[in-house]
């Protein structure tokens, strides 16, 4: 990864090589730390951080499921995410906050812990590959069952929720595809190991209800994107052989932003290549992000006023 200059943590900037933790951190140990992934971008009135309040509010929407105290508020978040990105003096960047359980209490009791807070940033380029985003990418469904809603909290982004997605991704990778798509315990399609997933069947775009995956912030905006685009869209369950007949498929996510899907399990996807429904949504998103649409300028917040 590429290192940047300072880390913000518990509200003092921290040069990146001093931003360290006791090995014996409660949430070290048992996967409780709450996180978020943000992208800022360029844009021609200098760096945004594209639905930052949202994210933020998923961060202590997220604290708040699995209990942990927070020890800044909303608006202190926001400020901090901005300061990262401006002392690091970064224009375009990936911006990761984590809420965790820190040292001094063990055991999974989490009664007596005591709350630490950081906020990372560093540049990010695409994480799917540029040939990804213009192409395609191989996907593959995995052996993994998605988390049923009683097991893990899935509307909560729990960093021990990602060791199911980490071993669906590696089970990808090594098989030689780029990434997961997970079906939740009915056997529907849920998501993918980062992202959210979209199909789109005779002009209309079906993306799974979001009751066993992560609200995703970007499947959020698409669907706003669509409507505007006079696009139908529907929140629809939807199987492994109804994603193998549809017309496209795409993945949406902070970190993937918008990637065309063009083959699952060695089936093509429609032509093979992103389609024009992807295409379309795809470039709008792109404008929005990088401040070119003003319908949406409202998702945008300035890190320098
Ligand atoms: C499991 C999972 N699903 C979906 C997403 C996409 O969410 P967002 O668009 O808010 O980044 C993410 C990324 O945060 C994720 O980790």
């Amino acid at each position: 990864m590429e290192e940047t200059e300072f880390i913000w943590m518990n509200g003092k900037m921290v040069p990146w090589k001093d931003a360290k933790i006791h090995v014996l951190t409660h949430s070290l140990h048992y996967g409780t730390a709450v996180f978020e992934g943000i992208r800022c971008y360029d844009t021609p009135k200098g760096p945004a951080i594209f639905r930052l309040k949202d994210h933020v509010k998923r961060l202590l929407d997220s604290a708040h499921i699995v209990q942990v105290k927070a020890n800044f508020t909303q608006k202190e978040y926001e400020d901090a995410c901005k300061a990262v990105v401006s002392k690091n003096k970064l224009k375009e960047c990936y911006i990761r906050p984590i809420v965790y359980f820190g040292y001094g209490q063990m055991g999974l009791a989490t009664g007596k812990c005591g709350v630490d807070s950081a906020i990372a940033a560093w540049p990010w380029g695409v994480y799917l590959g540029e040939d990804g985003v213009k192409n395609g990418i191989r996907m593959k469904i995995s052996s993994y069952t998605r988390h049923h809603v009683n097991v893990m909290l899935t509307k909560s982004k729990t960093t021990g929720n990602y060791v199911n997605s980490t071993l669906a991704k590696m089970e990808a990778l090594n098989a030689g595809y780029d990434e997961a798509i997970m079906l939740d315990a009915q056997g529907y399609i849920s998501e993918c190991s980062g992202e959210n997933i979209f199909i789109v069947r005779d002009g209309v775009l079906i993306t799974p209800p979001a009751t066993n995956a992560l609200e995703g912030i970007t499947r959020k905006s698409m669907l706003e994107v669509a409507a505007a685009e006079g696009i139908e869209a529907r929140e629809e369950l939807f199987t492994r052989d109804q994603l193998y007949i549809s017309d496209e498929a795409f993945l949406t996510g902070t970190a993937a932003e918008v990637t065309p899907i063009r083959e699952v399990d060695n089936r093509t996807i429609g032509a093979g290549k992103p389609g024009q429904v992807t295409k379309k949504l795809q470039a709008r998103f792109y404008d929005i992000i990088h401040g070119k649409d003003k319908k949406f300028e409202k998702w945008l917040d300035y890190v320098e006023k």
